[in-house]
């Protein structure tokens, strides 16, 4: 069981919300309002862990080991809304979002391929990472700074969990969970097909399609693709280390080299074609 030494990995990682932000640093000529808004947005992803919580529990119905880190994780993303909106409470209480826009972040998800939704969520919490760290550098604020750096923190230790999953996987799966795998890591480095490639910006419900993504559902949708190029500026310098995050684990996790994206495109190529090979092999076999 992978849980019980998560659990103690975060446990020992874990910090106060209270004692652990230093709150009485706070200074106000620091901080515009445009980057309050972005607090705000901010804290409104991070509130929509709910709805991916719930698809985590649906699609992986027999794997009590998952369903237990979720249980954490799920706690830990809604202490990032918190902390957020915390934040926003006692410095610019105009900027606390109102119960509907937390609610509208708050959807079901379509049923989905559990082994792609690991792998997306493994690349999202590389990506947010990242994201986090570029955060601590825009702003000037010394508590949103060190908010930030906790958050850039966690985030990398949830990818590193849902690392320790994705091995599970390939042991029990095989090529299966390599397949599902190589797919989301070429989807996630290809940065020029789509510049804010997270879970949050995937559309993930047909029936309400075009408002299906996370991002499309914040009071300002067009602020995340913003806050990355004229903001935080999350330029192509941020983005290789994304890119280069995600490569670096896949080869770990599939005993492979790959460099650049192209690279994990022609592996899971080859992987196809040997899959295919074999599926023919076994139809020659029974027709023999
Ligand atoms: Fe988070
Ligand atoms: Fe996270």
């Amino acid at each position: 069981m992978l849980f019980s030494k998560i659990f103690i990995d975060m446990e020992n990682a874990r910090w106060n919300l209270s004692k652990d932000i230093p709150w009485d640093k706070f200074n106000a000529d620091r901080l515009s309002d445009r980057q309050l808004h972005g607090i705000k947005m901010n804290a409104l992803l991070e509130w929509a862990a709910v709805p991916a919580v719930e698809m985590f529990l649906r699609d992986n119905p027999n794997d009590p080991d998952f369903a237990a880190f979720i249980s954490i994780w799920f706690f830990e993303e809604q202490k990032h809304s918190l902390v957020l909106l915390e934040y926003l409470r006692r410095f610019a209480p105009d900027f606390v979002p109102t119960t509907e826009e937390l609610n509208e972040v708050n959807f079901e998800f379509d049923r989905a391929s559990p082994l792609e939704s690991l792998a997306l969520h493994f690349c999202g919490e590389t990506r947010l990472n990242q994201w986090y760290r570029c955060a601590h550098e825009y702003h000037d604020e010394p508590v949103i700074k060190h908010i930030y750096t906790t958050l850039a923190t966690d985030e990398a230790r949830h990818a590193r969990a849902y690392f320790q999953y994705m091995q599970r996987a390939i042991q029990k799966f095989g090529d299966t969970a390599r397949l599902n795998f190589a797919k989301i890591g070429v989807l996630m480095t290809n940065a020029r097909l789509n510049p804010a490639l997270h879970p949050t910006n995937l559309h993930v419900n047909k029936e309400l399609y075009p408002r299906d993504t996370i991002t499309s559902r914040l009071p300002d949708p067009d602020w995340l693709r913003r806050w990355l190029d004229n903001e935080i500026k999350f330029d192509v310098e941020w983005e290789s280390k994304v890119e280069q995050g995600i490569l670096g684990n896949m080869s770990a996790l599939l005993s492979q080299k790959f460099k650049t994206s192209a690279d994990l495109r022609q592996y899971r190529k080859k992987l196809e074609i040997t899959g295919n090979n074999s599926v023919r092999k076994e139809i020659e076999a029974c027709s023999a």
